[in-house]
């Protein structure tokens, strides 16, 4: 077991996070794409990171596959450790936020307690909180990973959606959802568009 850091005091830095801000023409926050395996957070991470970066603004995204393979390769899909997984992530998403960046984290966080953890961590506001509100039965059919087919054939064990649960969030900030009765889908460039505006209008890009 890890032992609690002692007499340690808190460097604080000459260049604070206004600065950084100002440098960037941009606030630092975190946008937490939340959903179903399948339900379109990587897609949306990247096409949103795309249009940040084309209208000049820094984004970095933290997807919770991508950092199983490092910062968080020694965690399993048990419910402590998903806790842990998205413990670490909120954590580094933190710093990236008081760097001056706009924080992409994409992961499942299944678990409504751990993501409201990680919005504490963070000022009012600066977590924002975006839910793919695509049904099972959709992310079943598109199974882009094959894994719904391993997890209904109980060769993948605690398999979210299937044997594992998804708490959706009650409160977040913007729900994404496939089409609307009568509704063409959106494409994930209106997805991330979605996205933008609402930082547009709480004035996360200037
Ligand atoms: S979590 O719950 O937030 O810790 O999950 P996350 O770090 O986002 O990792 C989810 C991706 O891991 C693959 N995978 C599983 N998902 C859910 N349950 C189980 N048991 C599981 N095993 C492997 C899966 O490809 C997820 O990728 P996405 O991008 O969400 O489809």
């Amino acid at each position: 077991t890890m032992g609690k850091s002692t007499n340690i005091l808190w460097h604080k830095s000459s260049v604070d996070k206004l600065d950084r801000e100002q440098l960037l023409q941009q606030k630092g926050c975190v946008i937490w794409i939340t959903g179903l395996s399948g339900s379109g957070k990587s897609t949306l991470a990247c096409s949103l990171s795309r249009s940040l970066h084309s209208r000049g603004k820094l984004a970095y995204i933290l997807d919770g596959d991508n950092c199983r393979h490092g910062l968080n390769r020694n965690l399993s899909f048990k419910a402590e450790d998903r806790a842990e997984n998205i413990r670490r992530i909120g954590e580094v998403a933190k710093l990236f936020a008081d760097a001056g960046v706009i924080c992409i984290a994409s992961l499942i966080s299944p678990y409504r307690k751990d993501r409201d953890a990680c919005r504490s961590l963070l000022p009012e506001g600066d977590f924002i909180e975006v839910f793919m509100d695509v049904p099972l039965e959709v992310c079943e059919a598109r199974d882009p990973k094959g894994l719904y087919k391993l997890a209904r054939a109980g060769k993948i064990k605690d398999f979210t959606g299937i044997d594992d649960p998804y708490e959706p969030p009650l409160n977040c900030e913007i729900v994404l959802r496939q089409k609307g009765m009568n509704c063409a889908s959106p494409t994930p460039c209106d997805l991330a568009e979605t996205v933008i505006s609402y930082l547009d209008e709480k004035g996360y890009l200037q």
